[in-house]
């Protein structure tokens, strides 16, 4: 593992990889792949962790905090930066009765790279929402820097901001992107030139989202656009999930996620089918998935 800071990683321009690919007789799909924006920390995370990292750099802090489900894909990523650039780190996992059972493979990779998990209950997660420090005391977690969850915050938005830019500079009439907390689709909305509409995907309620979207927002989220398709449930296995996975990879080599790129790219098939777009319309896929190998 190189010994690296925060500083130094972030020196090096995020790589952008496009792949165009043909989704039907009309429409061609303009994929950029966050995968490819850097081999050792990638996907949405390498934008939202990366103001969260230069501050803990610059505070000279050690210890990285933050929360997630027992599927989170924003712990693992903050796992891997902790063994990247050597700090502390541990996780919150929604569930106190996770903590007797057989780690899944998220979990049992987050703590193969050194973070520390505790396990709380649903109402003791929905205050830490609120406010932290209590509950960290009371499950007597040491000093640190707490990250929102999902890498959020002003400074997770900032690095979203980032993310935004590069999007808006490839001019597209439509953008689609999947939601989680919603802070990479606020980055992407803010940045946003007019004429960009911008369509989340959320497994959670669109109202939730939107919500909390509009937190971050600057503008009056006019252009916001969030669904929320009825693939099933978080993380959950059904046949259209495996077929699309499938169909993406043999055809066109996208390696699509189970839980939040595959419902994306779902939807974004059907409604330009349903929607009618035009033919010559600019529409851009953000494949915000991390590859999550070290
Ligand atoms: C692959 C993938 N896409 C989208 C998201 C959602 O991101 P956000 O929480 O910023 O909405 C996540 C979680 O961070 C994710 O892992």
């Amino acid at each position: 593992m190189p010994n690296l800071l925060p500083s130094e990683f972030y020196e090096s321009a995020p790589i952008i990889d496009l792949q165009a690919i043909r989704l039907n007789d009309v429409h061609v799909i303009q994929v950029l792949n966050l995968q490819k924006v850097n081999p050792l920390l990638n996907g949405n995370k390498y934008f939202k962790l990366k103001y969260h990292l230069l501050h803990a750099q610059k505070h000279k802090i050690g210890h990285l905090i933050s929360m997630g489900g027992a599927y989170s894909n924003h712990l693992l990523s903050l796992s891997k930066a902790g063994r990247l650039f050597g700090f502390q780190t541990t996780g919150i996992v929604r569930g106190d009765e996770l903590s007797e059972q057989t780690r899944n493979p998220v979990l049992k990779y987050c703590e193969n790279l050194g973070m520390r998990l505790f396990f709380i209950s649903r109402e003791q997660y929905r205050l830490l929402r609120i406010d932290p420090n209590p509950i960290l005391k009371n499950i007597g977690i040491p000093e640190g820097y707490f990250i929102e969850e999902g890498g959020g915050g002003t400074l997770g938005f900032k690095g979203a901001l980032e993310l935004g830019r590069l999007v808006a500079a490839l001019h597209s009439d439509f953008v689609f992107c999947s939601c989680g907390t919603g802070v990479t689709l606020a980055g992407i909305i803010q940045s946003a030139p007019s004429g960009q509409n911008t369509i989340g995907v959320s497994s959670f309620k669109a109202s939730y989202i939107k919500k909390n979207i509009q937190t971050y927002l600057l503008n009056s989220g006019n252009n916001m656009h969030v669904f929320s398709p009825d693939l099933g449930g978080f993380a959950q296995k059904n046949k259209s999930q495996k077929k699309t996975i499938a169909y993406f990879k043999s055809k066109f080599g996208l390696s699509l996620d189970k839980v939040y790129t595959w419902k994306t790219m779902s939807f974004l098939k059907d409604y330009v089918a349903q929607k009618n777009i035009d033919r010559n319309s600019r529409i851009l896929f953000v494949d915000t998935q991390s590859e999550n190998k070290l």
